[in-house]
């Protein structure tokens, strides 16, 4: 066997599961890593699973029972739709796959709990898409903080507006916060660490049976607070989620604008600002190199047998917390998490 032969057997054989707008991405990232090679990938629809097939000269199914049967996978991704992540997640742990799942973890707690629990039943590790811990703003942020230019972190403060075309109808009455917020839940618990507690308050505009706009305030295990407002915004066609993170400690203020457009870090000297961005010469100027980088970061990992960064664990804290975060507004109370 030649070398090229030899390495290319040795990586991990990948599979996609649910072949829509993520499930893409997921396979250009996989066939874009050094560490795995896209095997198949499996869709309901025919043409988006051949499609996506293609792009790697891989197997295409319909059916992920059948996929799991005929392939010998290393890893499997997850991108259908999350009232639809459990049994592909926990099917591919039962063959013996690590999974790579989108977030939110599922659409109800019991589902997201099976999920963890086959995890850890057949030893496969789980990781969930919480991305934006892999974008440039957070990931300059973090390094600011690790390096200690931050001092320890006195409060987080995230801004976001998710774009809303079309209707209203059919969308779930949580959908802002159990589809799009949980991210920057996740992104409290990544600079702050633990929560401890939540307080929330939804608003409906218009009187309509759907949460428009939400603030939370949060507690941590340390002293931090955290404070996160996020909601839909109206428009016309669709733009994409536009955010603004402040992160405040006692030697300095870090400022990250828009996931990966710009960071800003202003020491408690007020004459010492830096002002970071992205490297285009790396292509780092995209939201969703993001995702590219977490299944990047996540291959590698698991080619280099340890866990992944962003586990099962922290996809169920996130669901908690957003189940906090309801009862919460319902009660009008803080609620201990
Ligand atoms: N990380 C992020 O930034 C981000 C952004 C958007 C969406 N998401 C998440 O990604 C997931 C997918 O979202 P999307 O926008 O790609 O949706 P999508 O509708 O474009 O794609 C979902 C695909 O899953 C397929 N599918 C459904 N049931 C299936 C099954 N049983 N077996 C195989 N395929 C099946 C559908 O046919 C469809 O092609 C969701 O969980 C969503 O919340 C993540």
């Amino acid at each position: 066997m030649g070398k090229s032969e030899r390495l290319q057997s040795e990586k991990l054989r990948v599979a996609v599961i649910g072949c829509g707008a993520i499930g893409s991405l997921h396979a250009q990232a996989v066939v874009q890593s050094q560490h795995a090679q896209l095997t198949a990938a499996c869709d309901v629809e025919p043409e988006r699973a051949e499609i996506v097939a293609a792009s790697a000269s891989a197997n295409a199914y319909n059916d992920f029972e059948e996929l799991l049967s005929s392939e010998q996978l290393d890893v499997v991704t997850v991108a259908t739709p999350e009232n639809l992540h459990m049994a592909p997640v926990v099917r591919s742990i039962e063959a013996g796959c690590h999974v790579f799942c989108e977030k939110p973890m599922a659409s109800t707690f019991t589902d997201a709990q099976r999920m963890a629990d086959a995890a850890a039943r057949h030893n496969r590790h789980l990781a969930i898409d919480y991305n934006r811990r892999f974008g440039f703003g957070y990931l300059k942020a973090k390094e600011l903080c690790a390096e200690g230019a931050v001092g320890d972190i006195r409060y987080v403060v995230i801004r976001v507006t998710e774009p809303l075309t079309g209707s209203k109808n059919g969308l779930e009455a949580h959908s802002i916060i159990k589809n799009v917020l949980v991210h920057h839940i996740d992104l409290m618990r990544f600079f702050c660490g633990e929560i401890r507690s939540v307080h929330a308050s939804f608003s409906p505009r218009g009187g309509v049976d759907l949460t428009h706009d939400a603030a939370f305030s949060f507690r941590f295990e340390g002293e931090a607070l955290g404070t996160l407002i996020g909601g839909w915004q109206e428009v016309p066609r669709w733009t994409r989620t536009s955010e603004w993170t402040e992160i405040g400690g006692t030697k300095g203020t870090v400022v990250i604008e828009d996931v990966m457009k710009s960071v800003k870090f202003w020491s408690v000297d007020p004459d010492r600002i830096e002002h970071f961005r992205p490297n285009f010469f790396e292509g780092q100027t995209t939201f969703y190199d993001s995702l590219t980088n977490h299944i990047h970061c996540f291959l590698e990992r698991l080619a280099e047998g340890k866990t992944p960064l962003v586990t099962g664990r922290d996809g169920l804290r996130g669901l908690e917390i957003v189940q906090a975060a309801i009862q919460s507004n319902q009660a009008g109370q803080v609620v201990d998490v």
